[in-house]
């Protein structure tokens, strides 16, 4: 079965993407010149966004890897209570950090991972996220690098993925309403 008949809508082509992300990597270049970031890149949703673009960066970077999940949240929704699964290898100390997210939603865990990346010393943080959901926040969070603003829908594709599923869309999209009912009837 393919999967693209489980979408309902598609809210940003995978040729609005190509576009953007090489507009943001030409921007850190810009911004980075002569310092050398790191981009840390917030697993897994994150991975699809970082690959094309570090490609579109034209200076150098140095990229690392950070495991997040959240305590207690759904699918659906998290908690801003934060569990790391996985830490950066990088020493974070006095370098410029960029953290590379796919989607900043109530902002919650943003929140959290930027509070503590602080109590690391770094020279500087900036958020890089790939989406952002701003009606849904609950906390500020400071987004200096963002996609796109998409509305208040659960949606999937380009790393971002409902169940462990769909990450592969080049696309985002929305998933039509009985693909949840169907899921929650085989899960029982
Ligand atoms: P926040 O803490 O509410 O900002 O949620 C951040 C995390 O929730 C993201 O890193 C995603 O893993 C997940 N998330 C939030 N909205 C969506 C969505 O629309 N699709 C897929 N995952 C989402």
């Amino acid at each position: 079965m393919d999967m693209r008949d489980e979408i309902l809508e598609i809210l940003v082509s995978t040729e609005e993407i190509q576009k953007r992300t090489t507009e943001l990597g030409q921007q850190i270049g810009h911004d980075y010149d002569g310092r050398n970031p790191l981009m840390i890149c917030i697993l897994r949703g994150a991975v699809v966004f970082l690959s094309d673009l570090i490609r579109s960066v034209p200076i150098h970077v140095m990229v690392d890897f950070m495991g997040v999940s959240s305590y207690g949240g759904t699918n659906l929704d998290s908690t801003g209570v934060i569990k790391i699964t996985r830490d950066v290898d990088a020493n974070v100390a006095h370098r410029d950090i960029i953290i590379v997210e796919d989607i900043v939603d109530t902002g919650l865990t943003m929140k959290a991972l930027v509070d503590l990346m602080k109590t690391r010393g770094p020279g500087s943080i900036e958020i890089c996220t790939f989406l952002s959901k701003p009606q849904r926040r609950k906390v500020d969070v400071d987004i200096k690098y963002c996609g796109f603003e998409i509305p208040n829908k659960f949606v999937i594709g380009y790393g971002l993925d409902y169940d462990e599923n769909y990450r592969n869309l080049p696309f985002v999209g929305v998933l039509k309403p009985e693909v949840y009912e169907k899921r929650k009837e085989e899960k029982g």
